[in-house]
């Protein structure tokens, strides 16, 4: 971990737009959800390992992309209409709060690929000014998107004080490789949620409970782009993606993403039925096409098929749900600790057996795009 003073505050031409907070209308200012393992995290990298890195084995795919990046096609998307008014006041309070709780969490990540992005764009522009030009792109959408995003919590009377998160929020340091890695496929599920969402929806018009989701289908066109991007970084730099390392870590990866978003959907299925979807299935589809996609780079990717697969996610579900129940009440800390102990213990003896079942080399699964 390394203090939040690595990461700078952000240019105002291009951060998120705040510019209500302080004016004497101004929506509430919302607390930050509590920290867990399943909410949305803050990194950090190695930024002279980043500057020093080396394009040549891929440095024509990337211009490519840089050159897409350029296009900014969503440069007058992102506009909201009178279909916003009176939106919110359309939703009955159980919807209301599950929704916002989306908004929320949905914020805080774009924020945080956001500032990443920014931050690598700036710290590497003299020595890499290809990739920074990348980055700088991809913070330009990310920006947008977390600016609309919490916009919509307006709406609600709510804010993200994005600058308090900005300064405040705990920065988890990645060697580059895990960055990689990590916002890949953080990219492509992003693109992959969404589109599933986009495409229920134009079936299920009625489900459409706000006006935001007739955004998201240009919207997630950016993450992957984003995802692609990365792809091409990873092919760019060969070692990330072959070779025993490799191998493991992009298991590990799979399944922390994987998981991590599962026992979090699940928990709050009510956003999902609100939309007319069942969360699990709705997870198992984005999970299918996540780890498919994931194939075209990583080279092994994880045997989503194997009926223990999904037999082991609900243990960690039911674990979940032990843990949430630990921690009401009003027994005494050590107490509460006390009974957490075994559900964390079996989390972990499940992940662990999950990260050992076989996965499967990307070659066979994808033979046409290796
Ligand atoms: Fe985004
Ligand atoms: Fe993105």
């Amino acid at each position: 971990m390394v203090p939040p003073t690595a990461v700078a505050t952000p240019d105002a031409a291009t951060s998120p737009s705040n510019a209500a907070i302080g004016s004497p209308d101004a929506p509430a200012i919302k607390d930050p959800v509590k920290d867990t393992i399943l909410t949305p995290r803050f990194y950090t990298t190695d930024f002279e390992a980043m500057a020093a890195m080396d394009l040549s084995p891929n440095a024509q795919e990337l211009e490519a992309i840089c050159e897409e990046f350029r296009k900014d096609y969503n440069r007058h998307h992102f506009v909201r209409n009178e279909e916003f008014e009176g939106a919110a006041d359309k939703l009955d309070p159980e919807t209301r709060k599950v929704f916002v709780e989306f908004l929320e969490q949905s914020c805080t990540s774009e924020f945080s690929g956001f500032l990443l992005y920014k931050e690598l764009s700036r710290r590497i522009k003299t020595k890499n000014p290809l990739l920074a030009e990348c980055f700088a792109h991809m913070a330009r959408d990310e920006a947008r998107h977390a600016g609309f995003l919490n916009k919509a919590m307006s709406d609600f009377g709510l804010q993200l004080d994005l600058g308090f998160l900005t300064a405040n929020k705990a920065y988890t340091y990645f060697k580059p490789e895990y960055i990689f890695y990590a916002t890949y496929l953080s990219e492509k599920i992003g693109y992959w949620r969404y589109i599933a969402i986009f495409r229920h929806l134009e079936k299920n018009p009625d489900s459409k409970i706000f006006p935001i989701f007739n955004f998201v289908e240009n919207g997630c066109q950016d993450e992957n782009r984003h995802g692609d991007f990365f792809d091409a970084l990873m092919k760019a730099q060969p070692k990330s993606v072959t070779g025993l390392r490799a191998r493991l870590w992009c298991r590990f990866f799979l399944l922390a993403v994987f998981a991590t978003m599962y026992v979090r959907d699940v928990a709050r299925k009510e956003f999902y039925e609100a939309l007319g979807l069942d969360a699990r299935d709705y997870d198992k589809y984005v999970i299918a096409k996540t780890n498919e996609t994931s194939a075209r780079v990583f080279p092994v990717v994880l045997n989503v098929d194997h009926p223990k697969f999904y037999t082991r996610l609900e243990r960690l579900v039911r674990n979940n749900n032990q843990l949430s129940a630990a921690d009401q009440g009003s027994a005494p800390a050590p107490v509460k600790l006390l009974r957490k102990l075994p559900f964390w213990a079996a989390n972990a003896a499940e992940m662990a057996k999950l990260f050992l079942m076989s996965p499967i080399r990307s070659e066979q699964f994808q033979p046409a795009v290796r």
